[in-house]
């Protein structure tokens, strides 16, 4: 029995994700595994409702957990005196307290999904710095009144070298690039500005040496941006600081379809937390209307991370994405992929597909 602990969150991940805890439930089943799922409440409307956006008591369970399926976090309007959301008391906190350090975003083209690019030959990683970086300044940082601002970039050896050589491991078990099939990691940052990113290329650059089969090279995140519009065949895996990842994984998502169809999972040696890329979508919540697809692919993501040891969640984890596939070429598409079909109606054409 795996406990998983589900945090809805903010906006449409108060609609997606309980049905999508359901479809987990049934992949799971269907395969002989056994899940028990526990709700809490946190984020930006738990903010308003309690005074609170998480509780120590969820943030305990939180760690005894075998997983975390989280929705979105985050309103807009829901700010600190100091301008900042509270999202980041949630998200980045749980992030950086289960030491969560990997957050891999897989990125690929579906079937029926076009995208702004129109290409079916995009299939690569982008593996986000998940502990450090920029965004570890936000409890942080220097501030002079209304005149001055420092964030400071946080990079050491021991978060590069970890989260290069989970990079690495994914390319390792992955089919290459599309272009010609070879398997290759690739450092996006701006060692052409800043220390940090010196340091983060040279940690790559002794990590990439104990993985000779794998091409390892490295691009300026400027010219990335490039790169995944005009060339995406050429890659594989990406690993890149916090918020190069954050940026660049949300551009990638729009070349396949958009943020309706990107999950993510954050991976530490001990924890896993699972989520869509997205956020909580106001300008649409409360209408029904949300694509559920990327928190699905989420759940599928966290039956992967179980199927280290228990290969049966490795298959529930396929049917959940054969799901996904099979109801894309049917032409189940929400409105952000160009369709008609609302939320209920994706989740029960998948709950017809894993019956
Ligand atoms: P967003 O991802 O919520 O929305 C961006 C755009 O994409 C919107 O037009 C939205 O309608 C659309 N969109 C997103 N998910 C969709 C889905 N599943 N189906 C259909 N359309 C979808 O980003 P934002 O507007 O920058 O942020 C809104 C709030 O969410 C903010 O408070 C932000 O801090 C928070 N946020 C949270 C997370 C997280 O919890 N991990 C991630 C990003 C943003
Ligand atoms: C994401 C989000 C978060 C981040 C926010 C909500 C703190 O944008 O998961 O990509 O910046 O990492
Ligand atoms: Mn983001």
């Amino acid at each position: 029995m795996k406990r998983v602990l589900v945090i809805p969150g903010d906006g449409i991940g108060r609609e997606i994700v309980p049905a999508t805890c359901g479809l987990i439930e049934r992949a799971a089943d269907r395969h002989g595994l056994r899940l028990s799922f526990e709700t809490r409440d946190a984020g930006a409307q738990a903010f308003l409702d309690s005074g609170m956006s998480i509780t120590p008591q969820t943030r305990k369970l939180a760690a005894e957990a075998d997983a975390i399926l989280l929705g979105a976090i985050g309103l807009p309007d829901v700010r600190r005196a100091d301008g900042t959301e509270i999202a980041d008391e949630v998200v980045l906190d749980l992030r950086t307290d289960l030491d969560l350090f990997a957050n891999v975003r897989p990125v690929r083209s579906w079937p029926r999904v076009a995208g702004p690019l129109n290409r079916q030959d995009i299939d690569y990683t982008v593996v986000r710095e998940n502990t450090e970086g920029l965004y570890l300044s936000h409890t942080g940082g220097v501030v002079l009144g209304k005149e001055l601002v420092a964030d400071t970039m946080i990079i050491t050896r021991k978060g590069t070298e970890r989260v290069v050589r989970h990079a690495f491991e994914i390319a390792s078990a992955s089919n290459g690039r599309p272009l010609d099939g070879k398997r290759a990691v690739t450092c996006v940052d701006k060692a052409n500005t800043l220390k940090g990113y010196v340091l983060f290329r040279s940690v790559f650059e002794d990590v990439a040496s104990e993985f000779p089969d794998i091409v390892a090279e490295c691009e300026h995140a400027d010219a990335m941006t490039v790169r995944m519009v005009r060339r995406p065949e050429s890659l594989n895996v990406l690993v890149c600081e916090n918020m190069i990842g954050d940026i660049l994984s949300d551009l990638a998502a729009a070349t396949v379809g958009g943020l309706g169809l990107a999950p993510s999972a954050n991976i530490g040696h001990r924890h896993g937390l699972f989520e869509p890329v997205h956020g909580s979508a106001p300008d649409i919540a409360g209408r029904g209307i949300a694509n559920p697809l990327a928190t699905i692919l989420s759940g599928a993501m966290m039956l992967d991370w179980f199927g280290r040891r228990d290969p049966a969640a490795l298959r529930a984890a396929s049917s959940l994405r054969d799901a996904v596939e099979t109801i894309l070429k049917d032409g189940v598409l929400t409105a952000d992929l160009g369709g008609q079909a609302s939320l209920a109606d994706v989740i029960a054409a998948i709950e017809e597909q894993l019956r």
